[in-house]
């Protein structure tokens, strides 16, 4: 029953907020929660497709029949990503990745008086770019974009720059959308210059509309 088009397919996603520690007990993290990626799991596995789900620390379970690999940092998530990237078909980084990491990590937990006033920082890897670099022809790569104020026009650079076939814009400071929430609202754009607006719906519901988008 229902609608097969994924079957044969396979599709590897990247949910969740990656968190940069600086000592066993801190980090620099992100409000996601990975319900973006779950919901696009579960419709693709609906859909037939063979699924890997690499995943942040998460309060939910992985649907039976998704394959998950869990991840703490950008550098762990990339290199889970790269390895898996040649037995992919369709590639979604839902992952929200922090842009940045403690350039040092304390093995032990660094006492309150001695935490510095300000934080040097380095880069974490830009996967979804390294993604867009390496990828073969068949293979279709999805980003997103979260942003406030105009989502277009970032999202339009973004599907550029990283190479990506397709980007999802979010606008996150919108009531009922973004981070934490069941709800979404999009916009979905390619490179072949289509675009269609989403208008606020379960995250589930947003995953099929995204699949039938790219299918
Ligand atoms: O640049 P920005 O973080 O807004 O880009 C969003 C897209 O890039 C998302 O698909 C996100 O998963 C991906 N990304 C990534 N590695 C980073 C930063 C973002 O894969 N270091």
């Amino acid at each position: 029953q229902g609608n097969r088009d994924l079957s044969g397919k396979r599709v590897l996603i990247s949910a969740g907020g990656t968190r940069e520690y600086l000592d066993p007990v801190r980090f620099i993290g992100n409000p996601s929660t990975g319900k973006m990626g779950l919901a696009l799991a579960q419709a693709a596995l609906h859909r037939g497709a063979q699924v890997t789900l690499v995943h942040c620390p998460a309060s939910w379970d992985v649907p039976l029949g998704v394959e998950a690999i869990s991840v703490i940092s950008a550098d762990q998530m990339q290199q889970v990503m790269l390895e898996r990237l040649p037995n992919a078909d369709i590639i979604i980084m839902s992952a929200a990745v922090a842009d940045v990491k403690p350039k040092d990590y304390s093995t032990e937990k660094l006492p309150k008086r001695s935490l510095p006033e300000s934080l040097p920082l380095a880069p974490v890897p830009d996967i979804v770019a390294e993604i867009g670099n390496r990828k073969q022809p068949h293979q279709y790569l999805i980003g997103f974009a979260a942003q406030t104020g105009d989502i277009i026009t970032p999202a339009k650079e973004k599907l550029q720059r990283k190479k990506l076939d397709a980007i999802v814009a979010n606008p996150i400071d919108k009531v009922g959308s973004g981070f934490g929430s069941d709800n979404n609202q999009a916009v979905f754009l390619d490179k072949e210059g289509r675009e269609v607006e989403i208008p606020a719906c379960s995250k589930l519901e947003m995953a099929h509309y995204l699949f039938d988008f790219v299918v």
